[in-house]
């Protein structure tokens, strides 16, 4: 492990992603043993004039839960809090970013009287717009200068523009300032227990890898559900919609897992050169294989426009041109505002050829991964009914992760993915030509959508979305199953 003096630099430090999502990760961590006191300071930098005091009281709420509030809890929560300083500035201001490079360099001179290197993460908690000059600053002002090693990072989310030219755009922005291994895009669905378990699933397991390809599969679904609406993001997602929000970034990851072929080992680099690969080879979007939504009631909201084309609700059929998936429709599902949060990988294997069961009409063998709520993987089989008749049911080979591994805690996205900007690991971060095709795959579709060519179809809220959507489903082949 690298030694030396780690500086984690919050930029956005009172927004609501640093609030819920940052924060309580590096406290996670914290109390993991992973960020040690004598080597961590945790610096909070925002606009806002307040005191570190401040920044702790609004931090605070958020690590202390009902039920975890013991004492050991809650006096980890104030050691925590303590590693916690506050630097106000604008994010384009150079006296802000020179204080805040004052601070990270007092910091390591206190703790690194010995040892010597300088790690410093920049963890950008802000809106895209920006990037370029926030980075600009840490480029230009508090970059690691130690002689001693160390390394500068810089964390970045989605949403990495809006199409591929002002993505491309972005992207050459950051990258006269960074190189790549200075860089980490977070897609956190990738930071996920069971999307990490993929390439594990597929590539350790005999037992699917000579199922898995068009031969044996028929159909895969990758399914996003939530059953709550924009709730106050509403100006935001107005401007990018569901395929933004969600499917062209976190779905298509799930995709590429799903569908790339085996790295050549494990290192990051072979696994996203496999990521790229497929992404390449998925063909245009057909209108006739889209079904938008919008629920009703989304432009209620004063923040969204009265007469918004945005959808709140996609199906979107990607076809693989390549050997092994010709044929195979991977139908990607995301929808806000329906009746249930649920987001899984469903593979549906086609009908036994030969059938002496006449089982058909049961449904098929599927393996569904839920990715969340409830982690687990469960493959539905048909079975003879218990009993003395010879006859047929569906059931299912059940692994719930929380019948299995009683008593594991499955870490939060944010804090696997943080912990691995540290390591230097960016296996599960996203490079820069693979935005780019994910772009290159949506762009024109979501084109047709701006300009009003394709328009969303309202559902209620708290339904499965429009109806049309389940038969699209239906026509790309995709059979629900009955009677278990
Ligand atoms: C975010 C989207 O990236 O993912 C949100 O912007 C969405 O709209 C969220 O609610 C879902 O994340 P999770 O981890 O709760 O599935």
């Amino acid at each position: 492990p690298e030694q030396g003096c780690l500086s984690i630099v919050v930029l956005g430090a009172s927004g609501d992603l640093a609030k819920k999502k940052t924060f309580p990760a590096l406290f996670n961590l914290y109390r993991q043993g992973f960020l040690q006191p004598s080597e961590v300071h945790i610096f909070g930098y925002a606009r806002t004039k307040i005191s570190d005091d401040d920044l702790r009281d609004r931090i605070r709420r958020h690590l202390v839960h009902g039920k975890e509030a013991s004492s050991s809890h809650s006096e980890d929560v104030e050691k925590f809090l303590q590693l916690i300083k506050y630097v106000s500035g604008s994010y384009d201001d150079e006296g802000g970013f020179r204080l805040l490079d004052k601070e990270i360099s007092e910091h390591e001179v206190a703790k690194n009287s010995q040892e010597g290197s300088s790690r410093r993460l920049f963890y950008l908690a802000l809106p895209p717009s920006v990037y370029p000059s926030v980075c600009k600053m840490i480029r230009y002002h508090c970059m690691n200068r130690s002689d001693l090693g160390g390394w500068t990072r810089v964390v970045v989310e989605k949403p990495f523009g809006k199409d591929l030219s002002s993505a491309e755009e972005l992207s050459l922005q950051l990258g006269e300032l960074f190189n790549e291994k200075q860089i980490y895009r977070i897609d956190h669905y990738l930071g996920k227990e069971l999307v990490q378990n993929l390439l594990v699933l597929r590539f350790a397991n005999r037992l699917f890898l000579p199922l898995w390809n068009r031969d044996n599969i028929d159909n895969i679904q990758i399914v996003f559900r939530e059953d709550f609406g924009t709730e106050g993001r509403g100006g935001y997602f107005d401007e990018y919609g569901i395929i933004r929000d969600i499917i062209q970034n976190h779905l298509l990851q799930v995709l590429c897992l799903v569908a790339m072929e085996k790295p050549v080992s494990l290192k990051p680099e072979y696994i996203r050169d496999e990521k790229v690969k497929v992404l390449k080879s998925v063909l245009p979007v057909e209108d006739d294989e889209v079904v938008l939504g919008q629920y009703e009631g989304y432009r209620d909201d004063p923040t969204v426009a009265d007469n918004s084309n945005t959808p709140t609700f996609a199906t979107v059929i990607l076809r693989i041109h390549n050997e092994r998936w010709e044929g195979v429709p991977f139908i990607l599902k995301a929808g806000k505002a329906l009746n249930s949060r649920k987001a899984e990988v469903r593979v549906q294997f086609k009908d036994v050829p030969g059938d002496i069961f006449k089982s058909k009409k049961l449904g098929r063998n599927e393996l569904v991964i839920r990715l969340q709520p409830s982690e687990a993987m469960y493959t539905k089989l048909t079975v003879k009914k218990p009993g003395l008749e010879m006859s047929t049911i569906q059931s299912e080979m059940d692994l719930s992760y929380g019948m299995r591994y009683q008593g594991v805690t499955i870490p939060e996205a944010y804090e696997r993915l943080i912990l691995d900007t540290i390591r230097g690991d960016q296996q599960h971060f996203v490079r820069r030509d693979e935005l780019k095709v994910a772009w290159e795959i949506f762009t024109p579709l979501l084109h047709r959508i701006d300009d009003g060519k394709l328009k969303p179809l309202p559902y209620k809220p708290g339904s499965r979305g429009p109806v049309e959507a389940d038969e699209l489903l239906a026509k790309a082949g995709y059979v629900q199953t009955h009677g278990y």
